[in-house]
């Protein structure tokens, strides 16, 4: 065990020996809820579970068939003291949480709840239906119930409720001593999307805040005084609870923060005053020696080596390269030599002895770590085909990650379809010859990385600025820094959980399901068929991916189909170039791609015979189809019994718009 090591976990034992608890505050934070998160989390029944990043509070699609008449709780697994009385102090706290209600019926119902109970052993008996999972018939309005609660009530189940969007305070009763309508603050709760709400406690007023749609702020929609010791105990549990009827919902929270005051025990003071100097001079002690020892050593073992080790196994290594070369071939990555910047770094022209390269450089604060870099590293490197970029090789040294390309002269499609407005350059447009070789160049990789490779690959982030263009402007894939590769041989291989991509490109159903798939590949695709025909940007909106579908080109083209004047889409530059009808079954291959129903979409084996022209285009209704959810799931979706449920819980710092 090395210096380093044993300091960490000295330091580590110090902090969990709580010695510092007289000082500190009592805070979690849970940006998502994975499988080892339950053990921090007490279930009061089995509806309630984690699952697919989140507390299912209520069952999920995924494990029980029965949706009906369920409530359930969940709670933090330590309790957190409210208020003390031998000194009469009043704790505060300010907690943040994420919630995505999901209907399963129309309408979906009951609702969700923050609750701050005395008890975390029993869930109330028949506590569901209107009941919300915060009390039942008999311990209603009873001082017994000790609980208080900020209801977000999605049914209107009795007269005193004012709506079926609303949010109210509650103690030890389900009938509010205040309720205000969301529809107000522009939030509907049963749109099956996120509502952040936080909920502020100082010791004298209780306030709720939710944020409200676009502006991303929060707004108080309930300010009351409340003093918690008049109904709860010194010590309480905090957590969730809801339920379901006659009608359902999934009841899903995403992320949850919390940060209170810790008020402490009766504790000698004195004891306190002694300790916590002794213990922050030692701990600068440690943190010095930590610093001392990473300044003069670059741990080669756990880092360089265990790279190194992952690549060298793999089938098809690429080559190695080391710092100082890839340095001198960009001029110490001289802003100079720059092509661009994607997702995960920056992309530098480099001019090795023997040949020109691009070099990627993956920034430190970017969310590629090592294991994203070794999965980009080894997923291209094994791949070979004519429309992939080439991977040449790989650099780790100094915490530097840097991947080498095969260089591309003519950059990316995205500023030959749209100019480089940055720039003011605009380049020759490309012709519709080149353009439908792009597009078929680009159907074939994405076929060969679907289907002809060993393992199945997902792109996750096709778009006019990850295809490349090489000298004889053929369409080359690039840009692997999200892509996973899945076993052909799995049983659970078409999808991955991890949701990512660009806003514009990424399919409806993403954000309800929660990950990629190959149909979300697909959809992207088929965006990126209509913008280089219409030469248009996609035009998502950002920090509004659910309404993808509802904005941008994909709406834009269905709008001129059903006036039967699709051909009006085309780029101008293009005009002429074509056959009318080759071209009007090109842009219902690309809507086609984009069909609202994973289901109706082509694969890409079909999606390449009707460019190539052995199979018609598929067939598309002319009116827009509305996107339905879950009235259709993807055919990978239902085999995939693992990861599934009919959920957005991805949570919000996963989404790499970009
Ligand atoms: C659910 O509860 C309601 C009201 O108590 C009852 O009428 C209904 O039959 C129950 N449904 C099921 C499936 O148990
Ligand atoms: C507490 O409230 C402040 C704003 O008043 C906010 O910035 C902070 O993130 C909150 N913390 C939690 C855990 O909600
Ligand atoms: C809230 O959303 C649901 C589901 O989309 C919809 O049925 C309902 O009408 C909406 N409510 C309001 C008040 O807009
Ligand atoms: C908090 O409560 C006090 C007294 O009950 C009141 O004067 C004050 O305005 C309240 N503050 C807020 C922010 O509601
Ligand atoms: C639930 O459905 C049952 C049977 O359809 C009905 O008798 C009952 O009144 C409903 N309960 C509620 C709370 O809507």
């Amino acid at each position: 065990m090395s210096f380093s090591r044993a300091a960490e976990s000295l330091f580590l034992a110090l902090l969990l020996g709580g010695v510092l608890t007289q000082v500190g505050c009592f805070s979690f934070n849970f940006p998502n809820f994975t499988d080892t998160d339950s053990s921090s989390l007490i279930m009061q029944n089995l509806n309630s579970r984690v699952d697919v990043g989140a507390i299912q509070v209520t069952p999920n699609v995924r494990v029980d068939s029965d949706l009906q008449n369920k409530s359930g709780r969940a709670f933090y697994s330590k309790q957190f003291r409210l208020w003390r009385k031998s000194k009469d102090v009043q704790a505060s706290f300010n907690t943040t949480f994420v919630l995505n209600i999901v209907p399963q019926t129309i309408p979906g119902a009951e609702g969700m709840a923050f609750i701050l109970a005395a008890d975390a052993t029993t869930l109330p008996q028949s506590s569901d239906g209107q009941w919300l999972g915060i009390v039942n018939a008999a311990t209603n309005g009873s001082s017994e119930a000790k609980v208080v609660a900020v209801e977000l009530d999605t049914r209107k189940s009795y007269p005193e409720d004012i709506d079926d969007n609303h949010v109210g305070l509650d103690v030890n009763s389900i009938f509010s001593i205040k309720q205000v309508s969301l529809g107000d603050y522009g939030v509907n709760l049963s749109e099956a999307v996120d509502v952040t709400v936080r909920v502020q406690y100082d010791g004298k007023n209780m306030t709720v805040s939710v944020m409200t749609n676009g502006t991303g702020e929060f707004t108080p929609v309930i300010s009351l005084p409340l003093i918690l010791s008049d109904y709860l105990p010194e010590k309480v549990f905090l957590g969730f609870s809801a339920s379901t009827g006659n009608y359902t919902e999934l009841n899903c929270v995403r992320s949850w923060e919390f940060e209170g005051s810790d008020i402490g025990e009766d504790r000698n003071l004195l004891w306190v005053w002694i300790t916590v100097p002794a213990v922050l001079v030692l701990i600068s002690g440690i943190v010095f020696c930590l610093y001392w020892e990473r300044k003069h050593r670059e741990r080669p073992e756990d880092t360089y080596t265990g790279i190194e080790d992952q690549i060298q196994g793999s089938s098809m290594a690429p080559q190695k390269f080391n710092l100082r070369e890839l340095r001198k071939a960009t001029g110490n990555f001289n802003l100079k030599n720059k092509l661009g910047k994607g997702g995960f770094g920056t992309v530098y022209k480099g001019v090795l002895p023997n040949k020109v390269v691009a070099v990627k450089r993956v920034s430190k604060d970017s969310r590629q770590g090592k294991q994203e870099f070794i999965a980009e590293v080894t997923t291209i490197g094994s791949l070979r085909h004519r429309n992939l970029v080439k991977l040449i090789g790989w650099c780790y040294e100094k915490r530097e990650l840097l991947i080498v390309y095969e260089y591309m002269p003519h950059g990316s499609l995205d500023k030959f379809i749209f100019g480089d407005e940055k720039l003011g350059l605009e380049e020759e447009p490309l012709s519709w010859e080149r353009r439908h070789i792009i597009i078929h160049g680009v159907a074939q990789a994405l076929d060969y990385l679907h289907n002809g490779c060993e393992k199945r690959v997902l792109h996750r982030d096709i778009k006019a600025s990850n295809i490349m263009l090489d000298t004889d402007f053929n369409a080359r894939l690039g840009d692997f820094g999200l892509a996973r590769t899945i076993q052909q041989s799995d049983v659970t291989h078409h999808s991955t959980k991890e949701i990512a991509g660009t806003p514009g490109y990424m399919a409806p159903e993403t954000f309800l399901v929660g990950r990629a798939t190959v149909e979300t590949d697909v959809y992207a695709f088929g965006v990126l068929v209509l913008e280089v025909i219409c030469g248009r940007k996609p035009g998502g909106i950002k920090g509004d991916q659910q309404n993808d579908y509802n904005n941008g080109i994909v709406y834009w083209l269905w709008e001129l189909r059903t006036k039967d004047r699709m051909l009006d889409a085309v780029d101008s530059k293009i005009i002429g170039q074509f056959d009318k009808d080759e071209m009007a079954g090109m842009l219902i291959l690309g809507l086609a791609c984009c069909h609202p129903n994973p289901l109706q979409r082509p694969s890409m084996k079909t999606v390449l015979q009707v460019i190539t022209g052995e199979a018609p285009p598929p067939m598309l209704p002319t009116e827009r189809p509305a996107f339905m959810w879950p009235a259709a799931m993807p055919p990978s979706f239902k085999e995939d019994t693992e990861n599934a449920s009919i959920n957005s819980q991805v949570t919000f710092t996963e989404l790499t718009g970009r």
